[in-house]
């Protein structure tokens, strides 16, 4: 069986998708971790997600390769496993840019697919339920306002001891980011005409986690 997940940045898909799997027995599959490998390729060797032409020769360069430790999604990057670097403002920022790109979406097609032909599983990202899992069991579009998602993040920074967290600016990058993913050529964000639309702005995660849950229960 196969769950897909989309939605903007900081609707928290990745924690919601992570518990569903857990509890479903699935494997959890995170796109967009695949996407800042790539994005860490392209910082480390100094090339520019404008330069298209330069970005595809990259590409024949990069191996991207998933594998799962205790359960825990490991990205290698050309034999490294780059997972603790995916998660900065700068590689976020480098693969909301790539992304855009089909030569950067096509690499990792067939990944994405072998693993739900493989597996059951929960995938998330911006473009499962449209372009990569059309015929999944369950497609979800998981949102939330961009004042909500600002404000979880910036808990977020500052349940972590981060300094000088400036809110608006949080909501500015994950307004930018919506208009990058949703307005771009090559598989843009958008609900799947079959998705069932969640909006978390008013529900706590437990409450969407558990939503998700029986409606594969149901599908099962
Ligand atoms: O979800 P996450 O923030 O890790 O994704 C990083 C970036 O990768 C997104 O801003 C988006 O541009 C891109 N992405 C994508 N398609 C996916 C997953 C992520 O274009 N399936």
């Amino acid at each position: 069986m196969n769950i897909a997940i989309d939605g903007p940045a900081g609707a928290g898909k990745s924690t919601i998708a992570k518990r569903a799997a857990k509890e479903l027995g699935f494997i959890y599959v995170d796109t967009g971790a695949m996407y800042r490998a790539i994005a860490v390729y392209l910082i480390d060797n100094g090339v520019s997600a404008g330069d298209e032409a330069k970005v595809a020769e990259a590409i024949d360069d990069i191996s991207i390769e998933i594998r799962y430790e205790d359960g825990a999604q490991q990205v290698y990057l050309n034999g490294d496993n780059v997972t603790g670097r995916l998660r900065t403002e700068e590689v976020g920022n480098m693969a909301s840019k790539s992304s855009a790109l089909p030569c950067v979406r096509e690499k990792l097609l067939s990944i994405q697919r072998e693993l739900a032909a493989k597996n059951d599983v929960v995938m998330d990202g911006r473009d499962i339920g449209t372009n990569i899992l059309p015929n999944a069991e369950l497609k979800i579009y998981l949102t939330a306002s961009v004042e909500v998602r600002a404000q979880r993040r910036y808990d977020e920074l500052v349940a972590k001891g981060e300094a000088g967290v400036d809110r608006d600016k949080i909501e500015q990058d994950i307004a930018a980011r919506d208009k990058q993913d949703m307005e771009r050529k090559a598989a843009p964000l958008k609900r799947a005409d079959d998705a069932i639309l969640v909006d978390s702005s008013d529900m706590g995660i437990e409450e969407v986690a558990a939503q998700i849950i029986r409606l594969a229960n149901e599908r099962k």
